[in-house]
């Protein structure tokens, strides 16, 4: 078994479906150091995982109100993870967050050296203090942004925002999951350390999302939009709204594809999926 992964809720097991037979979701919660470290000793992994954290549900406004269960598992958690890791030698990756910004920086992008500047979100800052802790070990971080895939799911972005009465539009990084997962094995294979923004070139707004839906998936869809102002009187937490740049990953060579087209690639593969789901 070469990859151990941790957490085992949307992203956790795409990459375990992903990584196939090579690949193993554990057990053992990240809550008690002896018992990781027993785990990682008895399992003998290559590389670790973590897919482990807490995003909120039925979204990130619950983060406000559990302020201890986010901590714990999206700062807490990782750090005994990294800790074991370290500690036996083995490779860890971790799953971070792009919801670290807001803002596009005048249209480049925030890149990986970019000191994060959105705190409107409990759930926004614990993902900043995990990273800027992990940051001093030679541990991957994988930055993941509002993921989307053409498997229809409560955790998937684009079922997520077709189900909303209205939305706001705003141009955003975007992972496209399937680009999220080949990208994260490239900088796994490279053996890569340090920060990655793991989002498709480009940015995409929900309306661009949402008229493609309409024309690739369900002609009979209609959407109503709203302004950020009316979204904030019934949100608890501010959401975070930026662009990422993608360069460093193509200074290592490795190309993701635009967004757009990524988007546009996993909305087929989304109506494919709704009408195997309802020939069965
Ligand atoms: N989905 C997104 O929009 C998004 C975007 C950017 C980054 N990310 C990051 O990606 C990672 C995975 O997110 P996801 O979307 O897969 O979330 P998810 O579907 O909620 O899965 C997270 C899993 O982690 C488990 N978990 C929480 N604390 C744990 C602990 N101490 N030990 C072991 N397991 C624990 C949860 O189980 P319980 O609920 O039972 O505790 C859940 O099964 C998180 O770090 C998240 O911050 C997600």
């Amino acid at each position: 078994m070469k990859y151990l992964i941790f957490g085992k809720g949307y992203i956790g097991n795409k990459f375990k479906e992903f990584l196939g037979e090579d690949a193993m979701l554990s057990d053992v919660r990240l809550e008690d150091y002896s018992a990781v470290k027993a785990e990682l000793e008895k399992m003998r992994p290559e590389v670790v995982i973590n897919c482990a954290g807490k995003t909120g549900r039925p979204n990130v406004d619950w983060c406000e109100d559990h302020k201890t269960e986010t901590l714990f598992s999206n700062v807490t958690a990782p750090l005994i993870l990294a800790s074991a890791s370290q500690e036996l030698g083995i490779y860890m990756v971790h799953v971070g967050s792009g919801c670290v910004y807001e803002g596009y920086k005048n249209g480049e992008g925030f890149n990986e050296d970019d000191a994060p500047n959105f705190f409107g979100s409990f759930y926004s800052k614990t993902k900043a203090w995990s990273e800027a802790m992990m940051k001093e070990f030679p541990i991957l971080q994988l930055r993941l942004r509002m993921p989307l895939d053409g498997e229809p799911g409560e955790r998937n972005f684009i079922t997520k925002i077709t189900k909303y009465p209205k939305v706001i539009s705003i141009p955003n990084s975007v992972s496209v999951i399937d680009d999220f997962l080949q990208v994260g094995k490239a900088l796994i294979d490279k053996k890569a350390t340090g920060i990655y923004n793991v989002t498709n070139e480009g940015t995409i707004n929900h309306q661009e999302i949402l008229d493609m839906y309409k024309e690739i998936v369900d002609p009979s869809y209609n959407y109503e939009l709203f302004s950020v102002e009316e979204m904030e009187k019934i949100t608890k937490a501010k959401r975070s709204n930026c662009g990422l740049s993608t360069k460093k990953l193509e200074a290592e060579g490795i190309k993701i594809r635009p967004v757009k087209e990524a988007v546009r690639d996993a909305l087929y593969k989304y109506k494919e999926n709704l009408e195997k789901a309802k020939a069965a």
